[in-house]
């Protein structure tokens, strides 16, 4: 068998491999988070149809925009999971859809762990979520709702 790989071939390849491991590199204390992540996924999993939380993606993004250091996106976030309440909730567009999430009250210890994975890990962008909510929008008679999902997917899913 012929295995000839041109230099640029194995550049590239290098690059690859460089960026997959960094996109998965997270801390100790997220690895030991994304362990426990199961207990939010039963409901933030993007997937879900109807959902019943929203996507990762998008309360990661909230809070990066919303905090000014990790140590504080650490802390509003524990906060919120252990005790949500409308002053505190920052996803209006969640709240609006699905209601206030019910509280989690794990130990502070636990949720830093899962919490500092929330903010280390690279989700990739729900477009299953999109998806559907484009369609549930439609069948709804919700236009803003489907056109603004609808923006989401042409942005980030193609
Ligand atoms: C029973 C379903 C359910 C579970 C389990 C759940 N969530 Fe949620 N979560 C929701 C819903 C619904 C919302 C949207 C409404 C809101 O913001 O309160 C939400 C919103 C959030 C938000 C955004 C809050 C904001 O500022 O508006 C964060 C952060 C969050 N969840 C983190 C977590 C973490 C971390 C876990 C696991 C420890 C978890 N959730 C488990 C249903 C759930």
């Amino acid at each position: 068998m012929k295995y000839n790989m041109s230099k640029a071939q194995v550049f590239l390849a290098v690059c690859a491999a460089f960026f997959s491991f960094n996109a998965n590199a997270l801390s100790p204390e997220a690895l030991e988070g994304k362990a426990l992540f199961p207990a939010c996924d039963v409901c933030h999993n993007q997937a879900q149809d109807p959902a019943l939380g929203p996507p990762m993606w998008g309360v990661q993004r909230r809070y990066r925009k919303n905090t000014g250091s990790d140590a504080e996106f650490i802390e509003r976030m524990v906060s919120f999971v252990k005790a949500p309440t409308m002053e505190k909730a920052i996803h209006d567009q969640a709240l609006g859809q699905l209601g206030l999430m019910p509280p989690m009250p794990l130990p502070d210890e636990i949720l830093n762990k899962i919490v500092t994975y929330v903010m280390e890990e690279q989700f990739p962008p729900p477009c299953d979520h999109w998806k559907m909510a484009v369609r549930r929008a439609e069948e709804k008679g919700d236009p803003e709702h489907a056109r603004k999902d609808k923006r989401q997917l042409d942005r980030f899913c193609n």
